[in-house]
């Protein structure tokens, strides 16, 4: 059902920072500007890589909700992986049906790509944070131009 590895998400203190590991040492040749995305509660940049990007998320307002994952982790980390899938409804139902928690009300929102997405709880997935994200072409297809612009998120 899941499809391609969209991104994996990592959580940071400091996108700045991140972006010297990454283009600096790791050799990454295209970053996204730092956007705020202040519904979500972070910032995020996308480095670009030829197959998947990587979601770097850093803390927006006191209410973010990746203050957790920094305390546990102070230094960043892993947070999430993200697969597309071909309809959401469809693959947040299925989930449900085999047992899988997904997060919040369910109902997916509009994600950092523009495209809906859901979050399923590490305690069902193994212990990775699983987004599903619905694949922006056919989205599109369906839905009309993807926008990138403010008010999307993670
Ligand atoms: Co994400």
């Amino acid at each position: 059902m899941i499809g391609k590895l969209n991104h994996v998400g990592v959580a940071t203190p400091s996108i700045e920072e991140s972006w010297k590991l990454y283009v600096d040492v790791l050799g990454a040749t295209s970053v996204t500007p730092k956007k705020a995305l202040p519904e979500q509660g972070v910032w995020v940049s996308f480095v670009e890589l030829p197959n998947a990007q990587i979601e770097l998320i850093e803390p927006y307002g006191e209410a973010s909700p990746i203050h957790g994952f920094l305390a546990k982790n102070p230094r960043g980390g892993q947070h999430h992986v993200c697969f597309e899938v071909p309809d959401i409804i469809a693959a947040r139902d299925d989930m449900r049906a085999k047992g899988a928690t997904v997060l919040g009300t369910g109902e997916p929102r509009i994600g950092a790509h523009g495209v809906p997405v859901i979050f399923l709880h590490p305690k069902d997935m193994g212990g990775v944070l699983i987004e599903l994200m619905a694949e922006p072409v056919a989205y599109a297809a369906v839905h009309g131009a993807i926008s990138h612009g403010a008010g999307a998120a993670h």
